[in-house]
């Protein structure tokens, strides 16, 4: 595995790989969420690069930038046990040098949910995603369905500014309480980590209601809350029940494709968690579908 931290010396790594490219950006503090995107990439794919950049533009003001957990002596030995060819990561003034001044939107499936609570955000993830494509050049780029909507944000850019290569999504890993892998599990205190695994509970209670014929959002959204309300160290930011294309909240009730999501104050810590459903096929069915998602679906 070669490491790089400059765009020079990545470019001229990149040039000399044969063969498929699979590209898995990430923000480091790699966990086996991460790892099992690297080793789908390995499969899918003739080479696999990594890029490691805690990318200050997607976080807001008040946001955790500054304090977001940093372990790169870890990240290098599980990626050096994966099969990587490249690993990228670079400094803050590399990918943004004195000046930069453009930025990639996307609109419509950018604006609720995660948008709505975190202006700016998503113009900085598809900005930092969009130059990562221009320096990697993959034919295929990983990310995970706990990210639902930057799933959203970044398939529509890819369409929109034809970047040529296939967005591939892996499924959410969990803890064995059910808790979503996260790199901010860290900041949890004993208590708060027991805690944590309420949104996953409140997800899996709406999941099995839907799987017994409950396509009502608004009861789906009911159930979600009340199993939440039944954590007193949770407080809840927001609860939807969006359909899982447009993201747009669902009025009354849907057979089509639906995005259970939540975002969940765990005391300082702000936790998301989500779980796709289709009335279509089974539950169990579509996740799986769902997972190895390829644009030709
Ligand atoms: P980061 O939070 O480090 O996540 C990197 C990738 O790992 C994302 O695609 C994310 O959805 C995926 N991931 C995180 N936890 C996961 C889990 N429990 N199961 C499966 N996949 C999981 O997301 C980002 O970084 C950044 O926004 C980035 C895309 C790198 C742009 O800066």
């Amino acid at each position: 595995m070669q490491v790089l931290e400059t765009i020079a010396a990545l470019r001229t790594a990149r040039r000399a790989l044969r063969g498929t490219v699979g590209l898995v950006p990430t923000m480091g503090y790699l966990h086996r969420g991460h790892i099992a995107l690297v080793e789908q990439a390995a499969r899918e794919n003739d080479q696999v690069i990594v890029t490691i950049f805690v990318n200050p533009t997607q976080f807001g003001a008040n946001e955790d930038f500054s304090r977001y957990p940093r372990d790169p002596e870890h990240d290098l030995e599980l990626l050096r046990a994966a099969n990587v060819s490249l690993l990228f990561m670079p400094f803050v003034p590399e990918m943004y040098p004195t000046g930069f001044q453009t930025a990639i939107e996307v609109n419509g499936v950018s604006q609720g949910l995660e948008g709505e609570r975190r202006p700016g955000h998503f113009r900085g993830v598809a900005t930092v995603v969009g130059k990562l494509f221009n320096l990697t050049q993959p034919d295929r780029a990983y990310f995970g369905q706990k990210d639902a909507q930057q799933v959203a944000v970044i398939r529509r850019m890819t369409v929109d500014l034809a970047f040529p290569l296939e967005i591939m999504v892996g499924q959410t890993i969990r803890e064995a309480d059910g808790l979503a892998m996260s790199s901010r599990n860290m900041y949890l205190s004993p208590a708060e980590r027991a805690a944590a695994s309420v949104l996953y509970r409140a997800l899996s209670a709406a999941q099995s209601q839907y799987q017994s014929g409950l396509y009502d959002a608004d009861k789906l959204r009911q159930i979600m809350r009340t199993v939440l309300a039944t954590e007193p160290l949770a407080e809840v930011d927001y609860v939807s029940a969006a359909d899982a294309d447009t993201l747009q909240e669902i009025e009354d009730v849907s057979m089509r494709p639906m995005l259970l999501s939540m975002a969940v104050r765990i005391g300082r810590t702000r936790l998301i968690d989500n779980v796709r459903l289709d009335a279509a096929r089974s539950v169990e069915q579509s996740q799986e579908k769902q997972d190895n998602y390829r644009a030709d679906e």
